[in-house]
């Protein structure tokens, strides 16, 4: 039901951890199954030099937040906010229709994060 791409993810999922004063922290839940993934970013001149994330989720959770990292990674800021959930999905070849909802964790995790950059952008 997993294609190999998301198989390849879970078991080896990329940039795992935690950055230290990173200048946006995402941490976002999805109510229905109560996963949890925060995503950390570390961004200069608004391009995202580094992304890390900690999920306490399900496979696919665990997967896309491996796949989302790896596709913002050298993108600005703009150009991350245009990676969707379908966006992630794709690039891990698919993911089965009841699992979908898990890539949305993804998707708001990067919003969340940017959006916390942003807020303390304003107060300095
Ligand atoms: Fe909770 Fe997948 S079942 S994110």
């Amino acid at each position: 039901m997993y294609t190999e791409k998301v198989l390849e993810h879970f078991r080896n999922p990329r940039n795992v951890g935690r950055i230290e004063d990173a200048d946006g922290v995402g941490k976002v839940g999805n109510p229905l199954c109560g996963d949890v993934m925060v995503m950390y970013l570390r961004i200069r001149d608004d391009r995202i030099e580094d992304a890390k994330f900690e999920t306490f989720g399900c496979g696919a959770a665990i997967a896309t937040s491996s796949m989302a990292t790896e596709l913002i990674k050298g993108k600005t800021v703009e150009e991350a906010l245009r990676v969707t959930n379908r966006v992630v999905a794709e690039a891990l070849g698919g993911l089965p229709p009841h699992k979908m909802h898990c890539s949305v964790l993804a998707e708001e995790a990067i919003r969340a994060a940017i959006e916390d950059y942003r807020a303390k952008r304003q107060r300095t």
